[in-house]
């Protein structure tokens, strides 16, 4: 075909800016792609709980306490929320257990963590731990106990690596809510990228699906 010069130049410059327009398209999509990459990335749920009770029926105050009931089954306050937290985003679960279980009569545990906390316990972890190289975020849940976290949570940042990491405590409690809890982590973990996570009162531990849905989504983790 024959082109006049006039007509020449102008597909040239159609052609260069088609060839822009591209360009910037696969720019601005290459800049959103890892935008959401880096909000979700690869999750765990670690998680220590402490449920007074496995009967649904019958539960003292204390028990009650201490526990939901989900389709007929007991799970600890925040041994739900870290279900829930799993479930919502597709994270892995890691639930903390003490190579010596814990009392579940409420005065003999009440005492007991007590005694930890003043002696600075750091109560062994049964079995290994998870391999947390392969998580961007880690969630880490826990009751408050004694305005402080278990001690076994010191157990657990002790041998954990969460340096370059997005930690996210979030607590169950009694009126408290996180206390001190998050600064503490980000001492013990001062490579970690520390951010506070969702606190539920444990009177509305039953019902704290939709809140926990709606922190996640404004955490940047909705499915
Ligand atoms: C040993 C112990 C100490 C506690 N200390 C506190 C506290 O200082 N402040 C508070 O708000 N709740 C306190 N609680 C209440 C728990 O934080 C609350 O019941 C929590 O939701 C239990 O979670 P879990 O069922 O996952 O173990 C304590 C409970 C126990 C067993």
């Amino acid at each position: 075909m024959l082109l006049a010069r006039g007509e020449g130049m102008t597909l040239t410059k159609l052609a260069i800016f088609a060839a822009l327009a591209v360009t910037f398209s696969a720019f601005c999509a290459g800049l959103a792609a890892p935008r959401e990459a880096a909000a979700a990335g690869k999750a765990l749920v670690v998680y220590f709980s402490m449920p007074e009770t496995d009967k649904p029926d019958g539960m003292t105050r204390e028990e009650d306490n201490s526990a939901v009931v989900i389709d007929g089954k007991v799970l600890g306050n925040t041994q739900y929320v870290a279900q829930l937290i799993a479930e919502r985003t597709g994270a892995d679960i890691f639930r903390i257990e003490p190579e010596k279980p814990y009392p579940t009569d409420h005065e003999t545990l009440v005492g007991l963590a007590r005694a930890e906390k003043d002696d600075g316990a750091r109560p062994a972890i049964k079995g290994a731990l998870p391999d947390l190289s392969a998580y961007d975020t880690v969630f880490v849940g826990y009751p408050n106990w004694w305005a402080d976290m278990p001690m076994i949570l010191y157990t657990f940042f002790d041998r954990a690596d969460l340096s370059g990491k997005r930690v996210i405590p979030f607590v169950t409690h009694g009126g408290s809510g996180f206390s001190r809890t998050v600064e503490t982590i980000a001492e013990l973990e001062p490579g970690a990228k520390v951010e506070r996570g969702v606190s539920v009162p444990r009177s509305d531990a039953q019902e704290c699906g939709p809140e926990v849905t709606a922190w996640l989504r404004e955490a940047g983790f909705a499915k």
